[in-house]
């Protein structure tokens, strides 16, 4: 396959249902089209994710997301040069979904078809260069090649660089040599930063998904209210562990009013934060490294970009910090096109078998 240059994304590992087209240009990556079908709302009814009622909204969305997608960025099928999936980690009827309508696009449209692990799509949120007002990106047309195609340039991080993943489901410090070539430096084990976010909201009663509620109501509180435990901040090693939080704050006397609450949700935000910042540093200084690059859906959490700007360390004043915004966070299908550009190995459809443990370690 020649380079492609124009990428169907596809992405259901979780509870979003999402098709992106996306342009290269360069080293960088232009969207031409994001969609995002989420049944979050649905999912918050139960206060989290059942895995059966996700597939079954996933299967209900995913055709009209991939039109949708398509629509948006004034292409046919034929114009794309191949198609990118999410394979896995996440829950298996979920990513079914996606990887069975993919591998099927593909052979229809005799399209290459480019499997992305969900956790490596996460970093490549950072190479996407519209990241501002999507709406305003002039559409690709083929007679207007010549012309810039990259709008509100953001810069993109260079190599080598450390780089934090923080979803609901995964906790890792990895170490970027280059496209494709990484080494694990360190992962959380027990509950992901994300999970601790999520399960100390619902110890709060505050609605599905918590992570951001929790951060909405943080921002009221104080954060030195309460003297939460820090897990293995200070461990020689560069892992994490989140549940003894999630315990201590499950231990506390019930909030006796709305201040309380919010003080709470500022100390867990600060726990959660220190512990994630003393860790990136420390794997930044420990591999010499001045390149940091937050993915996942913890990035889009306001104190962890405050603090890490902010953090008094002769690496982090030099450092370029990388942290994609709010909506390039959290689940999507660009990261993963986006990903595919520069990760770019075919797989014959009919051999691709979803994954839903699939890591980067
Ligand atoms: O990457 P993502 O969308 O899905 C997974 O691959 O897991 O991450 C979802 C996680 C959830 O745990 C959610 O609560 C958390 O990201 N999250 C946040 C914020 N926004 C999303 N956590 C803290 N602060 C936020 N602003
Ligand atoms: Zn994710």
């Amino acid at each position: 396959m020649n380079q492609p240059k124009i990428i169907l994304g596809i992405e259901s590992s979780c509870d979003e249902t999402a098709a992106a087209v996306c342009l290269k240009d360069g080293n960088r990556v232009e969207i031409l089209s994001n969609v995002v079908a989420s049944s979050a709302a649905l999912q918050a009814k139960y206060g989290g994710v059942i895995p059966e009622s996700a597939a079954r909204e996933q299967q209900k969305s995913i055709i009209p997301v991939i039109a949708e997608a398509l629509d948006e960025a004034h292409l046919k099928p034929q114009d794309l040069d191949a198609i990118a999936v999410t394979y896995g980690p996440g829950l298996i009827g979920s990513l079914l979904i996606g990887v069975e309508t993919a591998k099927a696009l593909a052979i229809i449209w005799n399209k290459p078809l480019i499997p992305v692990n969900h956790l490596l799509g996460h970093f490549y949120a950072n190479w996407i260069a519209n990241q501002g007002n999507v709406s305003s990106i002039m559409h690709y047309e083929k007679e207007k090649k010549s012309k810039p195609l990259i709008h509100n340039a953001h810069p993109i991080p260079h190599f080598p660089f450390v780089g934090l993943l923080v979803s609901g489901g995964h906790t890792d410090l990895v170490l970027f040599y280059s496209h494709g070539k990484f080494k694990y430096l360190g992962g959380t084990r027990d509950d992901a930063a994300g999970e601790c976010f999520d399960k100390c909201a619902r110890l709060l009663g505050l609605p599905y998904p918590g992570g951001p509620n929790l951060s909405g109501l943080a921002e009221k509180g104080d954060p030195k209210t309460y003297q939460l435990p820090r897990p293995m901040l200070n461990s020689k090693d560069l892992d994490f562990s989140f549940s003894g939080l999630k315990t201590a704050v499950s231990n506390l006397k019930k909030s006796e009013n709305s201040q309380q609450t919010a003080d709470l949700c500022a100390s867990i935000e600060d726990a959660i934060t220190d512990v994630l910042i003393e860790k990136t540093v420390a794997a930044a200084q420990i591999n010499n490294v001045d390149q940091i690059v937050i993915a996942g859906g913890v990035a889009a959490n306001k104190i962890l970009a405050k603090k890490l700007t902010q953090t008094p360390s002769e690496i982090i004043a030099h450092a370029g910090i990388y942290i994609p915004p709010v909506f390039l966070c959290t689940d999507n299908a660009a990261m993963i096109a986006a990903a595919a550009f520069f990760n770019n190995k075919t797989v014959n459809p009919l051999n691709l078998q979803a994954d839903p443990n699939l890591s980067l370690s």
